[in-house]
């Protein structure tokens, strides 16, 4: 949700590198929706969503296909407390129910990503088993922001929402959050009284440069993705929830400069054995990164590259958090560019739809 000025200057950036080019159909793993009643909600605690006119574009930009999850700040819109775990409980089955509505009645449009109410790791755990087991059709993974309230990925206390969720071979869509320390996280759980403290303040408490910086999305969001591919590693989630897919979105965020020194300092961690080829072993069993960006392609694809080959990345917009406009932008630079970094249709086909509808497995 980056400020009007900033998503201004993006747009322009976008349009000066897009040059005329033909139209590749496309399947978009990374964009949101904002039902009614979740823009009410998010109002009510000081966001304010744009509303939405999501197949239009889809036809326009030859995307065949959008997998919907609910973005940052996700189902849990208050400082965690007994009442605000209730809301989120109830928002997370609204949601989840509106979502598969939405694909009975465009069934070959949109899938989505359930949302769960973490960091209510039980009230999570029936979620997962109502939207997997009771509502038809059936999500098509799970949306995991990066943090809950300080609840990070590779916290033990989520072991047993990794258990039930790769026991159903479940897709995980990360998707970062407002950064929070354990400290913080600490104060605040879903047993509190009230805590008083607006989400606006909780958020201010957490973020480093809250006063001067743009909006949380543009720096602290790919920072948070590069900290909980590590804390996953660290914990040896991937490994021992080996059943469980993982989209790690924006090309990694600010991952891929620091891979080395994951894996370089991973030793220092006693046990871990993570080395260059068991990591990538590992990210071609389990992970997939989406584009969502804007990027320049001929650097970003070749730097993902170094870890993953062409069968592991997604196409993604972000829209509609991301306007319209840069949406449509960010595809047409796509379409512009990817001739540069790939030679062959294959591997274009590839990263723009086929990897994708691989992944979800369909044929459409
Ligand atoms: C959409 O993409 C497909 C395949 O990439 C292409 O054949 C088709 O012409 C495109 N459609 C439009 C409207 O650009
Ligand atoms: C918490 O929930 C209870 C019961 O629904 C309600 O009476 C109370 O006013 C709520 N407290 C706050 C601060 O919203
Ligand atoms: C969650 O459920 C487990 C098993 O049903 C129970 O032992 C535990 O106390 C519950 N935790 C919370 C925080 O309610
Ligand atoms: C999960 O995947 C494994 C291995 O591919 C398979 O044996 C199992 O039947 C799958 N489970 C479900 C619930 O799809
Ligand atoms: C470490 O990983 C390698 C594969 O990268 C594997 O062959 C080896 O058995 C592992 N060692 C331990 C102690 O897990």
């Amino acid at each position: 949700m980056p400020s009007h000025l900033t998503m201004r200057r993006l747009v322009a950036f976008a349009l000066m590198s897009m040059v005329a080019a033909t139209s590749h159909r496309k399947i978009d793993v990374h964009s949101h929706f904002l039902p009614d009643f979740y823009q009410q909600a998010l109002r009510e605690v000081g966001y304010t969503p744009e509303d939405t006119t999501h197949l239009q574009f889809m036809d326009k930009q030859n995307i065949s296909k959008s997998y919907l999850s609910i973005s940052s700040p996700g189902v849990y819109l208050n400082v965690p407390s007994v009442n605000a775990t209730k809301q989120a409980i109830d928002l997370s089955r609204r949601i989840n129910v509106y979502a598969s509505q939405l694909k009975v009645k465009y069934p070959n449009k949109f899938g989505f990503f359930a949302s769960l109410p973490l960091p209510d790791v039980n009230a999570s755990l029936v979620e997962i088993e109502y939207c997997f087991t009771k509502l038809h059709p059936k999500p098509d993974g799970v949306v995991f922001m990066s943090n809950f309230y300080g609840l990070y990925l590779g916290d033990p206390a989520l072991d047993p929402v990794y258990e039930a969720l790769n026991a159903l071979n479940v897709t995980i869509f990360e998707h970062p959050n407002t950064p929070c320390s354990e400290a913080i996280g600490a104060m605040y759980n879903i047993h509190s009284e009230d805590s008083g403290i607006t989400f606006k303040q909780w958020r201010a408490l957490n973020r480093p440069l809250d006063t001067r910086q743009f909006a949380i999305p543009i720096l602290d969001f790919p920072f948070e993705t590069a900290r909980i591919f590590q804390d996953l590693f660290i914990s040896r989630i991937p490994t021992r929830f080996s059943h469980l897919k993982w989209i790690i979105p924006h090309a990694g965020g600010a991952l891929l400069s620091t891979m080395d020194r994951i894996v370089t300092y991973s030793t220092c961690y006693p046990g871990l054995n993570l080395t260059e080829d068991s990591m990538k072993e590992t990210l071609a069993r389990s992970f997939y990164f989406d584009l969502a960006g804007p990027w320049k392609l001929a650097s970003e694809i070749p730097s993902l590259q170094r870890w993953v080959d062409y069968t592991k990345i997604l196409w993604g917009t972000d829209v509609p958090w991301t306007p319209w406009a840069l949406g449509a932008a960010v595809a047409q630079a796509f379409d512009a560019q990817i001739g540069d970094v790939f030679d062959h249709e294959e591997e274009i086909d590839a990263v723009s739809w086929h990897n994708a509808e691989q992944l979800f497995g369909e044929s459409c």
